[in-house]
């Protein structure tokens, strides 16, 4: 109810937007200067016109591939039609309205969800920017409008495609759409839980990382934030918060996987951390993060008190202090949460003896 309500909403208020578009200040002018031009075709008769097009693009290509009557780069020709057109409409939906126009000729169903199975890279490529742009452009009625599987697919190619640039779109566009959203959110937890993010790390490049650790930091400060909503909370408040524990991740951040998951992250990580590339600010605020969580998990575990070592003596090193003040890096806090943190690590393994 909550989505269609909002759905009307928005189309409404894109009708709106495009009324107002065109004055009739502007139509009498241009009427007496240019009396015989025609009538510009309206955008959201472009936008349909583009979508068809695809759309049929789209369908001989499928059933060629799937009746195989031709070889697969005869196939991808077909595809490769699709990419300019797709380039087009990229820059179209950069404007709002246009944006909400896509959305009520149902673009997403028509042209997005279905191909973006399809694992070509050249079709696949401009498909998850044109969800990412609509994601950027008007993230509430894109939320509310797209299939919730849509999530599975972004995950599938996370997972499994090998194109770097793919998974790193995908990933965009969860670093959108997850903030906020339990119910988006509970979608990944259901399906694969946090396994997935882990298990890339050691296939994605730095500044992908940068952008996996900041949706895992943001994502956890958020449901920290939740839990910690005072008693007196609203009807509304308790819903949410129910919601929140059904995704349980805060349960999860205690347990071995997750824990010793992160520590592969670390380990991975920290043998990339260059001057250049940054990913020592969200490494930091990681082990800021999971610190009350996963001391048990860790404790007696070498490697992770030789990793935290390691990390506190890059924060005590002077010649790397001016580089993480410009990073917002509070490197007292942080000294304090590293010996914190290896001390309690270390005290344990003598006290079990
Ligand atoms: C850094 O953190 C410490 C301890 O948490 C705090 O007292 C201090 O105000 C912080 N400094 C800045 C500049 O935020």
């Amino acid at each position: 109810m909550y989505r269609f309500i909002l759905l009307l909403v928005s189309l409404n208020l894109g009708t709106t937007l495009c009324a107002s578009e065109s004055s009739p200040e502007n139509v009498i002018d241009s009427a007496k200067l240019y009396p015989s031009t025609p009538e510009p075709e309206p955008a959201s008769q472009i936008i349909e016109n583009t979508i068809s097009h695809l759309e049929s693009v789209a369908a001989t290509a499928a059933k060629l591939a799937r009746e195989g009557i031709l070889p697969t780069d005869e196939t991808q020709k077909h595809y490769d039609q699709m990419v300019e057109t797709l380039a087009e409409l990229i820059e179209m939906v950069k404007d709002q309205n246009n944006a909400y126009k896509f959305h009520k000729a149902k673009g997403i169903d028509r042209i997005i969800f279905h191909n973006m199975d399809i694992p070509y890279s050249r079709l696949r490529g401009p498909l998850l920017v044109l969800l990412k742009v609509l994601f950027e452009v008007v993230p509430t009625t894109t939320d509310a409008i797209i299939p919730i599987s849509t999530i599975d697919k972004l995950l599938d190619i996370f997972e499994n495609d090998d194109n770097l640039a793919m998974k790193a779109h995908a990933l965009d566009i969860l670093y959108i759409w997850l903030p906020e959203n339990p119910k988006a959110q509970v979608r990944v937890m259901k399906l694969k839980g946090l396994e997935p993010f882990y298990h890339q790390v050691s296939k994605l490049d730095t500044s992908v990382i940068s952008i996996l650790l900041d949706l895992f930091n943001t994502i956890l400060e958020e449901h920290i934030k939740v839990r910690n909503v005072d008693k007196q909370m609203t009807k509304a408040d308790s819903d949410k918060i129910q919601l929140y524990r059904r995704i349980g991740l805060l349960e999860r951040m205690s347990t071995p996987a997750v824990c010793n998951g992160l520590m592969k992250i670390f380990e991975n990580t920290w043998s990339y951390v260059t001057d250049d590339n940054d990913v020592i600010g969200p490494v930091l605020d990681l082990v800021k993060n999971i610190k009350p969580y996963c001391m048990k998990v860790l404790r007696g575990q070498t490697k992770a008190t030789e990793l935290f070592q390691a990390i506190l003596d890059y924060v005590q090193d002077g010649n790397k202090k001016e580089y993480l003040e410009n990073l917002n890096v509070n490197i007292t806090d942080m000294k304090t949460v590293l010996e914190d943190f290896i001390r309690e690590l270390k005290y344990t393994v003598k006290d079990e003896f």
